[in-house]
Protein backbone atom coordinates (compact mmCIF):
# COMPACT_ATOMS: atom_id res chain seq x y z
CA UNK A 1 0.00 0.00 0.00
CA UNK A 2 0.82 3.57 -0.57
CA UNK A 3 0.54 6.99 1.11
CA UNK A 4 -0.03 10.07 -0.85
CA UNK A 5 2.42 12.79 1.13
CA UNK A 6 -0.73 14.38 2.63
CA UNK A 7 -2.14 11.08 3.43
CA UNK A 8 0.81 10.32 5.83
CA UNK A 9 0.37 13.91 7.56
CA UNK A 10 -2.93 13.56 8.40
CA UNK A 11 -2.22 10.66 9.99
CA UNK A 12 0.60 12.47 12.03
CA UNK A 13 -1.88 15.30 12.75
CA UNK A 14 -4.35 12.64 14.15
CA UNK A 15 -1.89 11.40 16.22
CA UNK A 16 -1.03 14.73 17.81
CA UNK A 17 -4.60 15.36 18.33
CA UNK A 18 -5.21 11.37 19.92
CA UNK A 19 -6.11 9.74 17.54
CA UNK A 20 -9.66 11.53 16.44
CA UNK A 21 -10.61 15.01 15.39
CA UNK A 22 -13.50 16.60 12.84
CA UNK A 23 -11.79 17.40 9.50
CA UNK A 24 -11.07 20.85 10.93
CA UNK A 25 -9.01 19.70 13.97
CA UNK A 26 -7.19 17.64 11.88
CA UNK A 27 -6.80 19.90 9.05
CA UNK A 28 -4.95 22.20 12.02
CA UNK A 29 -2.83 19.73 13.01
CA UNK A 30 -1.41 18.80 9.83
CA UNK A 31 -1.05 22.20 8.38
CA UNK A 32 -2.99 21.49 5.65
CA UNK A 33 -6.33 23.00 3.87
CA UNK A 34 -10.39 21.55 5.67
CA UNK A 35 -11.04 20.02 2.28
CA UNK A 36 -8.15 18.29 1.71
CA UNK A 37 -8.06 16.69 5.10
CA UNK A 38 -11.79 15.32 3.83
CA UNK A 39 -10.78 14.09 0.60
CA UNK A 40 -7.35 12.48 2.27
CA UNK A 41 -9.27 11.23 4.89
CA UNK A 42 -11.81 9.94 2.61
CA UNK A 43 -9.15 8.04 0.68
CA UNK A 44 -7.74 6.81 4.11
CA UNK A 45 -10.86 5.59 5.15
CA UNK A 46 -11.01 3.43 1.78
CA UNK A 47 -7.69 2.12 2.37
CA UNK A 48 -8.98 1.10 6.16
CA UNK A 49 -6.48 3.33 8.40
CA UNK A 50 -9.04 5.45 9.51
CA UNK A 51 -12.33 5.88 9.94
CA UNK A 52 -14.57 8.80 8.49
CA UNK A 53 -18.20 9.51 9.27
CA UNK A 54 -19.86 12.26 8.09
CA UNK A 55 -22.12 14.10 10.24
CA UNK A 56 -24.92 16.70 9.06
CA UNK A 57 -26.05 19.08 10.78
CA UNK A 58 -29.07 21.29 10.17
CA UNK A 59 -29.11 24.99 10.42
CA UNK A 60 -31.73 27.08 11.08
CA UNK A 61 -31.64 30.77 9.85
CA UNK A 62 -34.37 33.46 10.15
CA UNK A 63 -34.75 35.00 6.36
CA UNK A 64 -35.11 39.10 6.57
CA UNK A 65 -38.93 38.54 6.69
CA UNK A 66 -38.27 36.54 9.38
CA UNK A 67 -35.91 38.88 11.57
CA UNK A 68 -38.54 41.46 10.86
CA UNK A 69 -41.86 39.68 12.56
CA UNK A 70 -39.71 38.76 15.35
CA UNK A 71 -39.12 42.65 15.68
CA UNK A 72 -42.43 43.62 15.10
CA UNK A 73 -44.71 40.90 15.31
CA UNK A 74 -46.16 38.38 12.99
CA UNK A 75 -48.88 40.21 10.62
CA UNK A 76 -52.10 38.13 12.43
CA UNK A 77 -50.33 39.40 15.67
CA UNK A 78 -49.90 43.15 14.14
CA UNK A 79 -53.56 43.28 12.66
CA UNK A 80 -54.86 41.80 15.89
CA UNK A 81 -53.42 44.65 18.15
CA UNK A 82 -54.54 47.10 15.43
CA UNK A 83 -58.15 45.60 15.46
CA UNK A 84 -58.44 45.36 19.36
CA UNK A 85 -58.35 49.36 19.02
CA UNK A 86 -61.88 49.08 17.15
CA UNK A 87 -63.52 48.13 13.85
CA UNK A 88 -61.49 48.58 10.26
CA UNK A 89 -62.23 48.60 6.86
CA UNK A 90 -60.02 45.87 5.10
CA UNK A 91 -58.73 48.56 3.15
CA UNK A 92 -57.27 50.69 5.84
CA UNK A 93 -55.26 47.75 7.77
CA UNK A 94 -52.24 48.38 4.62
CA UNK A 95 -51.48 52.23 5.77
CA UNK A 96 -52.60 51.41 9.75
CA UNK A 97 -49.69 48.52 9.32
CA UNK A 98 -47.40 49.11 7.00
CA UNK A 99 -47.89 45.26 5.95
CA UNK A 100 -48.36 44.59 2.17
CA UNK A 101 -51.38 42.76 0.62
CA UNK A 102 -50.34 39.40 0.78
CA UNK A 103 -49.12 39.56 4.00
CA UNK A 104 -52.91 40.97 4.65
CA UNK A 105 -54.29 38.19 3.21
CA UNK A 106 -52.90 35.53 4.60
CA UNK A 107 -52.89 36.88 8.38
CA UNK A 108 -56.59 37.34 7.38
CA UNK A 109 -57.08 34.17 6.61
CA UNK A 110 -55.45 32.85 9.35
CA UNK A 111 -57.02 34.94 12.09
CA UNK A 112 -60.60 33.70 10.44
CA UNK A 113 -59.99 30.32 10.68
CA UNK A 114 -59.13 31.07 14.19
CA UNK A 115 -62.35 32.63 14.85
CA UNK A 116 -59.97 35.93 16.48
CA UNK A 117 -61.97 38.21 13.90
CA UNK A 118 -65.37 38.23 12.10
CA UNK A 119 -65.84 40.10 8.73
CA UNK A 120 -68.84 41.62 7.56
CA UNK A 121 -68.90 43.07 3.62
CA UNK A 122 -69.93 46.11 3.58
CA UNK A 123 -70.67 48.96 1.19
CA UNK A 124 -66.86 50.73 1.89
CA UNK A 125 -65.34 46.78 1.48
CA UNK A 126 -64.96 44.34 4.54
CA UNK A 127 -65.32 45.14 7.59
CA UNK A 128 -62.68 43.54 10.06
CA UNK A 129 -63.88 43.26 13.87
CA UNK A 130 -62.07 41.35 16.95
CA UNK A 131 -64.44 38.21 18.21
CA UNK A 132 -63.87 37.51 22.47
CA UNK A 133 -61.72 34.70 21.18
CA UNK A 134 -59.28 37.02 19.81
CA UNK A 135 -59.26 39.64 22.92
CA UNK A 136 -58.40 36.39 24.77
CA UNK A 137 -54.91 35.96 22.54
CA UNK A 138 -54.15 39.49 22.58
CA UNK A 139 -50.92 40.03 24.34
CA UNK A 140 -50.33 36.16 24.34
CA UNK A 141 -47.50 34.66 22.04
CA UNK A 142 -48.12 32.25 19.67
CA UNK A 143 -46.77 29.15 18.61
CA UNK A 144 -45.21 30.36 15.79
CA UNK A 145 -43.86 33.55 17.20
CA UNK A 146 -42.24 31.37 20.27
CA UNK A 147 -40.61 29.57 17.40
CA UNK A 148 -39.23 32.19 15.83
CA UNK A 149 -37.65 33.34 19.26
CA UNK A 150 -36.42 30.43 19.29
CA UNK A 151 -34.43 29.71 16.66
CA UNK A 152 -32.95 33.04 17.05
CA UNK A 153 -31.68 31.87 20.61
CA UNK A 154 -30.41 28.90 18.72
CA UNK A 155 -32.98 26.69 20.59
CA UNK A 156 -35.19 23.36 19.10
CA UNK A 157 -38.39 23.90 17.41
CA UNK A 158 -40.88 21.22 16.71
CA UNK A 159 -40.56 19.80 12.89
CA UNK A 160 -43.91 20.75 12.17
CA UNK A 161 -43.69 24.00 13.15
CA UNK A 162 -40.45 24.68 11.21
CA UNK A 163 -42.51 23.65 8.43
CA UNK A 164 -44.92 26.37 8.21
CA UNK A 165 -42.25 28.66 8.89
CA UNK A 166 -40.86 27.91 5.89
CA UNK A 167 -43.42 27.66 3.94
CA UNK A 168 -44.12 31.38 4.99
CA UNK A 169 -40.55 31.89 3.93
CA UNK A 170 -39.60 32.90 7.45
CA UNK A 171 -36.66 30.98 7.92
CA UNK A 172 -34.09 29.12 5.52
CA UNK A 173 -32.87 25.66 6.39
CA UNK A 174 -29.53 24.78 5.58
CA UNK A 175 -27.21 22.00 7.08
CA UNK A 176 -23.59 22.09 7.38
CA UNK A 177 -21.72 18.72 6.88
CA UNK A 178 -18.96 17.88 9.27
CA UNK A 179 -16.53 15.06 8.92
CA UNK A 180 -15.12 13.22 11.78
CA UNK A 181 -12.13 11.30 11.36
CA UNK A 182 -10.83 8.40 13.78
CA UNK A 183 -7.02 6.46 13.29
CA UNK A 184 -8.12 2.80 13.12
CA UNK A 185 -5.50 0.33 13.34
CA UNK A 186 -1.96 0.79 14.78
CA UNK A 187 -0.20 2.31 11.44
CA UNK A 188 2.37 0.30 10.85
CA UNK A 189 5.92 2.84 11.33
CA UNK A 190 6.92 1.64 7.50
CA UNK A 191 3.90 2.52 6.01
CA UNK A 192 4.20 5.92 7.22
CA UNK A 193 7.46 5.78 5.81
CA UNK A 194 8.35 8.04 2.87
CA UNK A 195 7.95 5.69 -0.45
CA UNK A 196 9.71 5.83 -3.51
CA UNK A 197 6.11 6.66 -5.68
CA UNK A 198 5.87 9.46 -8.04
CA UNK A 199 3.09 12.01 -7.69
CA UNK A 200 3.63 13.33 -10.85
CA UNK A 201 4.87 12.55 -14.47
CA UNK A 202 6.89 15.55 -15.70
CA UNK A 203 8.19 16.76 -18.62
CA UNK A 204 11.73 14.81 -17.87
CA UNK A 205 10.32 11.41 -17.72
CA UNK A 206 8.28 11.72 -20.95
CA UNK A 207 11.19 12.30 -22.42
CA UNK A 208 13.97 10.01 -20.80
CA UNK A 209 11.33 7.54 -21.01
CA UNK A 210 12.19 6.81 -17.19
CA UNK A 211 8.40 7.25 -16.39
CA UNK A 212 8.41 3.16 -17.28
CA UNK A 213 10.67 2.50 -14.57
CA UNK A 214 8.93 4.28 -11.57
CA UNK A 215 5.49 3.43 -9.48
CA UNK A 216 2.82 6.11 -9.72
CA UNK A 217 0.14 7.15 -7.12
CA UNK A 218 -3.20 5.74 -7.62
CA UNK A 219 -6.27 8.51 -8.17
CA UNK A 220 -8.85 7.92 -5.76
CA UNK A 221 -11.53 9.14 -7.79
CA UNK A 222 -14.42 8.68 -5.10
CA UNK A 223 -12.59 10.98 -2.54
CA UNK A 224 -14.78 13.89 -2.06
CA UNK A 225 -13.43 17.39 -3.38
CA UNK A 226 -14.60 21.21 -3.44
CA UNK A 227 -17.49 22.21 -5.82
CA UNK A 228 -16.26 24.23 -8.25
CA UNK A 229 -18.51 26.93 -9.69
CA UNK A 230 -17.15 28.32 -12.98
CA UNK A 231 -18.70 31.52 -14.39
CA UNK A 232 -22.56 31.26 -15.51
CA UNK A 233 -24.95 33.28 -16.97
CA UNK A 234 -28.06 35.09 -14.78
CA UNK A 235 -30.80 32.99 -14.79
CA UNK A 236 -33.12 36.09 -16.28
CA UNK A 237 -30.38 35.64 -19.37
CA UNK A 238 -30.79 32.40 -19.29
CA UNK A 239 -34.98 32.38 -19.70
CA UNK A 240 -34.31 35.17 -22.03
CA UNK A 241 -32.36 33.20 -24.38
CA UNK A 242 -34.34 30.22 -24.28
CA UNK A 243 -37.59 32.69 -25.03
CA UNK A 244 -35.69 34.20 -28.33
CA UNK A 245 -35.02 30.54 -29.44
CA UNK A 246 -38.61 29.74 -29.11
CA UNK A 247 -39.59 32.49 -31.53
CA UNK A 248 -36.58 31.57 -33.83
CA UNK A 249 -37.64 28.70 -34.22
CA UNK A 250 -41.45 29.54 -34.94
CA UNK A 251 -40.36 32.17 -37.61
CA UNK A 252 -40.05 35.31 -36.11
CA UNK A 253 -37.54 37.76 -36.51
CA UNK A 254 -35.80 39.93 -33.31
CA UNK A 255 -36.04 43.69 -33.00
CA UNK A 256 -34.26 46.02 -30.53
CA UNK A 257 -35.44 49.72 -29.63
CA UNK A 258 -34.37 52.35 -27.67
CA UNK A 259 -35.03 52.58 -23.57
CA UNK A 260 -35.51 56.59 -23.77
CA UNK A 261 -38.50 56.83 -26.25
CA UNK A 262 -40.57 59.03 -27.64
CA UNK A 263 -44.07 59.15 -25.84
CA UNK A 264 -45.56 59.00 -30.02
CA UNK A 265 -44.31 55.84 -30.53
CA UNK A 266 -45.25 54.57 -26.68
CA UNK A 267 -48.44 56.10 -26.64
CA UNK A 268 -50.26 58.14 -29.63
CA UNK A 269 -48.73 55.97 -32.14
CA UNK A 270 -50.66 53.45 -30.28
CA UNK A 271 -54.02 55.27 -30.17
CA UNK A 272 -53.63 56.07 -26.30
CA UNK A 273 -55.38 59.15 -25.89
CA UNK A 274 -52.77 62.18 -24.23
CA UNK A 275 -55.03 62.08 -21.12
CA UNK A 276 -55.01 58.35 -20.77
CA UNK A 277 -54.20 57.91 -16.92
CA UNK A 278 -51.02 55.62 -18.11
CA UNK A 279 -49.43 59.10 -19.38
CA UNK A 280 -49.72 60.10 -16.01
CA UNK A 281 -46.12 61.01 -14.08
CA UNK A 282 -47.28 58.55 -11.55
CA UNK A 283 -47.31 55.70 -13.49
CA UNK A 284 -44.70 57.06 -16.44
CA UNK A 285 -40.96 58.70 -15.86
CA UNK A 286 -40.66 61.61 -18.35
CA UNK A 287 -37.29 62.47 -18.68
CA UNK A 288 -35.71 66.32 -18.75
CA UNK A 289 -32.73 65.36 -20.76
CA UNK A 290 -33.38 65.46 -24.08
CA UNK A 291 -35.67 67.74 -24.34
CA UNK A 292 -37.75 66.82 -26.70
CA UNK A 293 -37.95 63.18 -28.73
CA UNK A 294 -37.61 63.34 -32.56
CA UNK A 295 -40.92 62.72 -34.01
CA UNK A 296 -41.16 60.60 -37.80
CA UNK A 297 -42.40 62.35 -40.84
CA UNK A 298 -45.08 64.66 -41.12
CA UNK A 299 -47.47 62.28 -43.17
CA UNK A 300 -47.15 59.77 -40.53
CA UNK A 301 -47.51 62.40 -37.77
CA UNK A 302 -50.56 64.01 -39.87
CA UNK A 303 -52.45 60.60 -40.44
CA UNK A 304 -51.74 59.40 -36.31
CA UNK A 305 -53.18 63.11 -35.32
CA UNK A 306 -55.96 62.27 -37.93
CA UNK A 307 -56.85 59.09 -36.10
CA UNK A 308 -56.78 60.69 -32.51
CA UNK A 309 -58.77 63.71 -33.43
CA UNK A 310 -61.62 62.16 -36.03
CA UNK A 311 -60.56 58.51 -36.11
CA UNK A 312 -60.53 56.51 -39.66
CA UNK A 313 -63.13 55.13 -41.44
CA UNK A 314 -65.99 54.37 -39.46
CA UNK A 315 -64.23 55.06 -36.48
CA UNK A 316 -65.13 58.45 -34.80
CA UNK A 317 -61.57 58.70 -32.57
CA UNK A 318 -61.27 60.14 -29.72
CA UNK A 319 -62.56 63.63 -30.48
CA UNK A 320 -60.25 66.08 -29.05
CA UNK A 321 -57.68 68.24 -30.44
CA UNK A 322 -54.11 66.50 -30.31
CA UNK A 323 -50.99 68.18 -29.34
CA UNK A 324 -48.04 67.34 -31.33
CA UNK A 325 -45.56 68.77 -28.22
CA UNK A 326 -46.76 66.18 -25.97
CA UNK A 327 -46.00 63.28 -28.76
CA UNK A 328 -42.75 64.93 -28.55
CA UNK A 329 -41.63 64.30 -24.83
CA UNK A 330 -39.22 61.93 -24.06
CA UNK A 331 -40.11 59.31 -21.59
CA UNK A 332 -38.80 55.46 -20.84
CA UNK A 333 -40.50 53.47 -22.48
CA UNK A 334 -43.53 51.67 -20.30
CA UNK A 335 -44.10 48.59 -22.34
CA UNK A 336 -42.09 46.79 -25.35
CA UNK A 337 -45.14 47.30 -27.71
CA UNK A 338 -43.28 50.62 -28.75
CA UNK A 339 -40.48 48.67 -30.16
CA UNK A 340 -43.36 46.39 -31.98
CA UNK A 341 -45.32 49.35 -32.97
CA UNK A 342 -42.22 50.89 -34.27
CA UNK A 343 -41.31 47.99 -36.62
CA UNK A 344 -45.14 48.00 -37.96
CA UNK A 345 -43.81 51.01 -39.80
CA UNK A 346 -41.10 49.21 -41.59
CA UNK A 347 -42.18 45.68 -42.28
CA UNK A 348 -43.95 44.00 -45.12
CA UNK A 349 -46.74 41.86 -44.35
CA UNK A 350 -46.72 38.49 -44.39
CA UNK A 351 -44.18 39.18 -41.07
CA UNK A 352 -43.75 37.78 -37.28
CA UNK A 353 -41.48 40.11 -34.98
CA UNK A 354 -40.43 39.94 -31.25
CA UNK A 355 -38.46 42.30 -28.93
CA UNK A 356 -37.64 41.51 -25.28
CA UNK A 357 -36.37 44.61 -23.62
CA UNK A 358 -36.09 46.26 -20.10
CA UNK A 359 -39.58 48.49 -19.53
CA UNK A 360 -39.92 51.36 -16.31
CA UNK A 361 -42.67 52.20 -14.67
CA UNK A 362 -43.05 54.38 -11.60
CA UNK A 363 -43.95 51.59 -9.29
CA UNK A 364 -42.94 51.19 -5.41
CA UNK A 365 -40.60 48.46 -5.39
CA UNK A 366 -42.31 45.61 -3.37
CA UNK A 367 -42.25 41.64 -3.40
CA UNK A 368 -44.23 42.00 -6.54
CA UNK A 369 -43.33 45.18 -8.34
CA UNK A 370 -40.01 46.86 -9.48
CA UNK A 371 -39.34 50.11 -11.42
CA UNK A 372 -38.16 48.19 -14.27
CA UNK A 373 -38.88 44.86 -15.47
CA UNK A 374 -38.65 42.70 -18.75
CA UNK A 375 -41.44 42.55 -21.24
CA UNK A 376 -41.88 40.03 -24.25
CA UNK A 377 -43.66 41.70 -27.23
CA UNK A 378 -44.74 40.34 -30.12
CA UNK A 379 -46.26 40.54 -33.63
CA UNK A 380 -47.83 38.66 -36.59
CA UNK A 381 -48.61 40.98 -39.44
CA UNK A 382 -50.82 38.90 -41.85
CA UNK A 383 -53.97 39.43 -44.03
CA UNK A 384 -54.99 35.10 -43.26
CA UNK A 385 -54.65 34.72 -39.36
CA UNK A 386 -58.19 35.48 -37.17
CA UNK A 387 -58.26 35.95 -33.52
CA UNK A 388 -57.74 32.10 -33.16
CA UNK A 389 -54.17 32.15 -34.33
CA UNK A 390 -53.39 34.72 -31.57
CA UNK A 391 -54.73 32.14 -28.92
CA UNK A 392 -52.97 29.88 -31.00
CA UNK A 393 -49.62 31.88 -30.36
CA UNK A 394 -49.50 32.32 -27.37
CA UNK A 395 -50.43 28.37 -25.83
CA UNK A 396 -47.52 27.44 -27.98
CA UNK A 397 -45.33 29.55 -26.70
CA UNK A 398 -46.17 29.28 -23.19
CA UNK A 399 -45.94 25.26 -24.03
CA UNK A 400 -42.76 25.45 -24.94
CA UNK A 401 -42.21 27.63 -22.14
CA UNK A 402 -43.39 24.66 -19.92
CA UNK A 403 -46.86 25.84 -18.91
CA UNK A 404 -49.56 23.38 -19.92
CA UNK A 405 -52.95 24.63 -18.55
CA UNK A 406 -53.42 28.56 -20.39
CA UNK A 407 -56.70 30.27 -20.84
CA UNK A 408 -57.88 33.63 -21.65
CA UNK A 409 -59.73 36.24 -19.67
CA UNK A 410 -61.52 39.49 -21.72
CA UNK A 411 -59.55 42.40 -21.25
CA UNK A 412 -59.12 45.95 -22.88
CA UNK A 413 -56.33 47.59 -23.75
CA UNK A 414 -57.00 51.54 -26.18
CA UNK A 415 -54.89 49.44 -28.68
CA UNK A 416 -56.09 46.27 -29.69
CA UNK A 417 -59.51 45.08 -30.14
CA UNK A 418 -60.74 41.82 -29.24
CA UNK A 419 -58.14 41.92 -26.45
CA UNK A 420 -57.18 38.88 -24.19
CA UNK A 421 -55.51 38.63 -21.17
CA UNK A 422 -53.55 35.20 -21.22
CA UNK A 423 -53.51 33.14 -17.32
CA UNK A 424 -52.09 29.70 -16.58
CA UNK A 425 -52.32 27.36 -13.87
CA UNK A 426 -50.11 26.49 -11.34
CA UNK A 427 -51.13 23.21 -10.37
CA UNK A 428 -49.33 23.48 -6.79
CA UNK A 429 -51.04 26.68 -6.07
CA UNK A 430 -54.23 25.38 -7.54
CA UNK A 431 -54.40 29.28 -9.24
CA UNK A 432 -54.26 30.47 -11.91
CA UNK A 433 -51.71 33.70 -13.03
CA UNK A 434 -51.94 35.91 -15.54
CA UNK A 435 -49.29 36.42 -17.42
CA UNK A 436 -49.92 39.54 -20.04
CA UNK A 437 -51.56 41.36 -22.55
CA UNK A 438 -52.95 40.85 -25.82
CA UNK A 439 -55.24 41.52 -28.76
CA UNK A 440 -55.08 42.28 -32.57
CA UNK A 441 -54.31 45.60 -33.32
CA UNK A 442 -57.06 47.96 -34.07
CA UNK A 443 -57.37 49.67 -37.37
CA UNK A 444 -56.65 53.35 -35.98
CA UNK A 445 -52.92 51.74 -35.03
CA UNK A 446 -52.41 49.98 -37.76
CA UNK A 447 -53.53 51.74 -41.18
CA UNK A 448 -51.78 55.16 -40.16
CA UNK A 449 -48.50 53.08 -40.20
CA UNK A 450 -49.35 51.74 -43.30
CA UNK A 451 -50.73 48.35 -42.85
CA UNK A 452 -53.64 47.09 -43.95
CA UNK A 453 -53.71 43.60 -42.55
CA UNK A 454 -54.85 42.07 -39.20
CA UNK A 455 -51.74 42.41 -36.78
CA UNK A 456 -51.63 40.02 -33.74
CA UNK A 457 -50.24 41.39 -30.81
CA UNK A 458 -49.06 40.98 -27.20
CA UNK A 459 -47.06 41.76 -24.41
CA UNK A 460 -46.01 39.47 -21.78
CA UNK A 461 -43.87 39.69 -19.00
CA UNK A 462 -40.66 37.79 -18.85
CA UNK A 463 -40.21 37.93 -14.38
CA UNK A 464 -43.46 36.66 -13.90
CA UNK A 465 -42.92 32.96 -15.55
CA UNK A 466 -39.46 32.28 -14.89
CA UNK A 467 -40.36 33.44 -11.07
CA UNK A 468 -43.17 30.76 -11.12
CA UNK A 469 -40.86 27.95 -13.06
CA UNK A 470 -38.27 28.74 -10.03
CA UNK A 471 -40.39 28.82 -7.10
CA UNK A 472 -39.61 32.28 -6.54
CA UNK A 473 -42.05 34.83 -4.17
CA UNK A 474 -39.98 37.47 -4.49
CA UNK A 475 -39.26 39.51 -7.85
CA UNK A 476 -36.48 41.32 -6.04
CA UNK A 477 -34.42 37.75 -5.49
CA UNK A 478 -33.73 38.75 -9.50
CA UNK A 479 -31.85 42.28 -9.48
CA UNK A 480 -31.18 43.32 -5.33
CA UNK A 481 -30.04 40.25 -3.43
CA UNK A 482 -27.03 39.40 -4.91
CA UNK A 483 -27.50 36.21 -3.37
CA UNK A 484 -24.34 34.55 -4.45
CA UNK A 485 -25.31 31.18 -3.72
CA UNK A 486 -28.99 31.36 -5.06
CA UNK A 487 -27.19 32.53 -8.44
CA UNK A 488 -24.55 29.57 -8.23
CA UNK A 489 -27.40 26.95 -7.61
CA UNK A 490 -30.35 27.74 -9.16
CA UNK A 491 -31.62 25.43 -11.26
CA UNK A 492 -32.00 26.66 -15.44
CA UNK A 493 -35.39 27.07 -16.92
N1 LIG B 1 -48.46 46.63 -23.60
C1 LIG B 1 -49.35 45.88 -22.77
C2 LIG B 1 -48.81 45.90 -21.34
O1 LIG B 1 -47.75 46.40 -21.12
C3 LIG B 1 -49.52 44.47 -23.25
C4 LIG B 1 -50.10 44.34 -24.62
C5 LIG B 1 -49.27 44.30 -25.72
C6 LIG B 1 -51.47 44.26 -24.80
C7 LIG B 1 -49.79 44.17 -27.01
C8 LIG B 1 -52.00 44.10 -26.07
C9 LIG B 1 -51.16 44.06 -27.14
O2 LIG B 1 -49.41 45.38 -20.42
Amino acid sequence: MELHPLERRIIEGLKAIGGAGTSTDVADAAGIEKIQAERFGYSLSNKGIVKLEKKITPRIELTEIGENYLKNGLPEDQILKVLSEGKLHLNELKEKTGLNEKEIGAAIGILRRNAYISSLKTEKGLELEITSFGEEQLGKKSKLYEALENIKNGKEVESNVLDTLRKRGLVNLDHKTEYFLELKTNVSENLLKEEKVVHQLTHEMLKTGSWRKVKFRKYDLEAPVQPYYGGRLHPLTIAKNKIRKIFFELGFEEREGPLVESSFWNFDALFQPQDHPARDLADTFYLEVPKTAKLPDKKIVGSIKEAHEHGIAESKGWQYKWDEELAKKPILRTHTTAVTCRSLFSIEPPAKVFCIGRTFRNETVDFKHLPEFTQIDGIVADENVTFKDLLGYLKEFFWRLGFEKIRFRPAYFPYTEMSVEPEVYLEDRDEWIELGGSGIFRPEVTEPLGINVPVLAWGLSLERPIMLKLGLEDIRSFYYKNDLKWLREVPRI
